[in-house]
């Protein structure tokens, strides 16, 4: 039977997961965790266990009392947090990996999702339609832990038949749970100023392409990627997905046709080279083709759920 642990489950994707994994599998099924004592009322439907991933003794005894089988390894610092605290964010990043994929090494546990990031990319990778196999040589603390963790995943795939699967998520925007620390975060920002008729300040300059996806795409993804039979995965590093890509005037802009009175300054910051860094689109031509994705939410679609929804939340 399917015993799930999210790890990093009171984060922005964990939180998500969670309610999806559980609508599909049962409550009981699938045990959320995370570094926080408080528990998310999002979260409480099921099982709870307080867990720092970079414990190794704690993990395995979460693991054993509840006959792990497949584990979701979210916990993670983002791109502009893990610039400031380099030491933390390689230690967080490198060594939650570890302990995850040796339970995978060890028989203890038999799959393993673990997100990477459009952050493995930068500065000299094609930046339009940014295939799958390209340069990658990321400028950022997060990006290369990203990209180091690809790599070992594969080794463990290759050298041990782990079953562990990736993906390179885009800026994700929801409004169930807040993104924290990413470069990515004034999409979802800027519908909170929307909403209170506040004028945004974005901290990109107007013109910063970046790959983005409405959260319910991402899960879809998440979970079919998981659900897919193993021979149909043949990339075990992670794989490339595309959403909706736009830049801080296009968002504006399409919000501004439902809230007329609606105005944006612009004021990059230090988050400015981080993005300047990434792809502005990306190609998602292997996801499609060995596992079936497809986006189903476009920039106008996903702008009209997160204005009816984020000040409810
Ligand atoms: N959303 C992330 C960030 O901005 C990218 O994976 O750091």
């Amino acid at each position: 039977m399917k015993k799930v642990l999210v790890i990093g489950a009171g984060g922005q994707i964990g939180t998500e997961l969670v309610v999806g994994l559980r609508k599909r599998f049962g409550n009981d099924n699938i045990i959320a965790s995370d570094v926080k004592d408080e528990v998310k009322d999002a979260l409480k439907d099921g099982p709870y266990e307080k867990l720092d991933v970079m414990n190794d003794a704690d993990l395995k005894e979460v693991v054993a009392k509840h006959q792990i089988t497949e584990i979701y390894l979210l916990a993670a610092l983002l791109s502009a947090t893990a610039e400031k605290h380099p030491d933390f964010a390689w230690k967080l990043n490198m060594d939650g990996l570890f302990n995850v994929l040796n339970l995978a090494k060890d028989g203890v546990i038999e799959k393993i999702f673990w997100p990477s990031s459009i952050a493995v990319f930068g500065p000299n990778t094609p930046k339009d339609n940014t295939p799958q196999y390209t340069i990658m040589e990321p400028s950022t603390v997060y990006g290369i832990s990203k990209l180091a963790g690809e790599r070992w995943c594969e080794y463990y795939a290759k050298q041990y038949d782990v079953d562990v699967r990736s993906i390179r998520y885009p800026g994700l925007i929801s409004y169930t749970s807040l993104p924290g620390g990413g470069t990515t975060d004034y999409a979802v920002d800027i519908f909170y100023s929307a909403n209170r008729n506040e004028k945004f300040t974005c901290f990109l300059s107007e013109e910063t392409g970046l790959p983005m996806m409405y959260m319910e795409d991402a899960i879809r993804a998440t979970i079919n990627l998981m659900e897919a039979p193993k021979e149909s995965i043949k990339i075990r590093s992670s794989y490339n997905l595309a959403g909706i890509s736009f830049t801080p005037v296009e968002i504006f802009n399409a919000i501004k046709r439902v809230r007329p009175n609606f105005e944006i300054e612009y004021a990059p910051d230090f988050r400015q080279k981080i993005a300047d860094s990434w792809p502005s689109s990306i190609d998602d031509t292997h996801a499609r083709q060995d596992w079936g994705w497809e986006p189903e939410f476009d920039l106008e679609k996903m702008c009209e759920i997160m204005l009816d929804n984020v000040l409810k939340n």
